[in-house]
């Protein structure tokens, strides 16, 4: 078992090396994937830094190339970068797509993630590795070789949807930055991240998507006894498109003018539209309770609670009680 997931390590980094390399060096991989990387913005370092890769728009060119390397038919198809069709047949999993090596928190590469070139919204954009021995990718988090360091620096992660995103970041020199990549966060995300900072910011994509997403990860967090806070991103922009085009100071200020703690978060959401409204507000101010309720530590709780009865302009003593019931359900 131990040789065998080994075998698949090795499987996957020679498939890094080989998609890093057909994109520096072959002509298809510069033509197309190199200069797709350079018009989004990222440089010839970054695209090293994170090994970056472009799949020929062929059948098998990788299968052939790893089988003639010596790498065994059996470890291609458990790392699913090999598909062995009905017909017999070997074919490349990822084909013609720029590609994105996932790495460990020790910088092994797990899997990949192979974007297509076009923006044709019929395709399924991005193609990811399948689950297998050695990738479970509700325990990854993409870019978190490159960005632990910096968390336990800065004392805070950001916590952003994609992929592009967490290069986008890195290279503006925020690198305190990871995402779930496509998946909903999940427990053990959080749970890598909390063995390096207690504090994430969650900047998720300023649309219907990402606000749903930021929505569902802040119970996630709390109930981890991790602080939380949200910054929104305006309309139609993700962090990627956002740090593109803004510079290096408005950024930063930006990050802090604009993150949130979760009560705040909630309440600029909701509030313009509940203000006059008793049966909104106080749905709104329900949900508030519910998130303070994951909050493991209790005087954690007690201080949100204040400050949602400030906020919302309702008495404590109804906040607290309200809480505890929820509590109590929850045991
Ligand atoms: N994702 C995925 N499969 C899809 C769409 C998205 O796995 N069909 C994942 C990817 O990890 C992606 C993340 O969800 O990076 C966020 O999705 P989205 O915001 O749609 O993509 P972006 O990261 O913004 O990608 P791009 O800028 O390249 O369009
Ligand atoms: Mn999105
Ligand atoms: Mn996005
Ligand atoms: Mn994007
Ligand atoms: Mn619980």
């Amino acid at each position: 078992q131990a040789n065998e997931k080994e075998s698949m390590y090795l499987v996957s980094e020679f498939a890094q090396k080989y998609f890093h390399n057909t994109l520096l060096n072959a002509d298809e991989g510069r033509a197309i994937g190199y200069s797709y990387f350079k018009e989004r913005g990222f440089t010839g370092d970054t695209i090293k830094k994170f090994g970056l890769g472009y799949s020929p728009e062929e059948w098998d060119a990788f299968t052939k190339e790893g089988l003639g390397k010596g790498y065994k038919l059996e470890y291609l198809e458990k790392t699913g970068l090999t598909i062995v069709r009905e017909d017999g047949r070997h074919v490349d999993r990822f084909r013609g797509r720029v590609m994105f090596p996932i790495q460990s928190m020790s910088g092994r590469v797990l899997g990949f993630g192979g974007r297509i070139l076009t923006n044709d919204k019929k395709a399924a954009k991005y193609l990811n590795s399948p689950e297998s021995d050695i990738y479970h990718k509700s325990k990854v988090l993409y870019g978190i070789y490159h960005a632990k360091q910096a968390i336990a620096k800065q004392d805070n992660c950001f916590l952003v949807e994609g992929y592009t995103d967490v290069i986008q970041f890195h290279q503006a020199g925020i690198e305190n930055t990871v995402s779930s990549s496509g998946t909903a966060l999940t427990p053990d995300q959080i749970r890598l991240i909390s063995r390096l900072t207690k504090n994430i910011t969650v900047l998720f994509d300023g649309d219907a998507a990402g606000l749903r997403a930021s929505i569902r990860g802040i119970d996630l967090i709390l109930e981890e006894g991790m602080n939380v806070k949200v910054c929104a991103f305006p309309d139609g922009e993700d962090p990627d498109s956002f740090a593109k085009k803004t510079p290096y100071d408005e950024l930063v200020a930006y990050l802090a003018n604009n993150a949130k703690d979760f009560i705040q978060f909630k309440a600029s959401l909701l509030m313009d539209d509940a203000k006059n409204d008793p049966v909104k507000k106080a749905g709104l101010i329900r949900d508030m309770v519910t998130s303070i309720s994951k909050i493991p530590d209790r005087i954690q709780r007690e201080i949100y609670t204040q400050e949602c009865a400030r906020i919302m302009d309702i008495s404590e003593q109804v906040l607290s009680s309200e809480l505890a019931q929820l509590i109590q359900k929850d045991v």
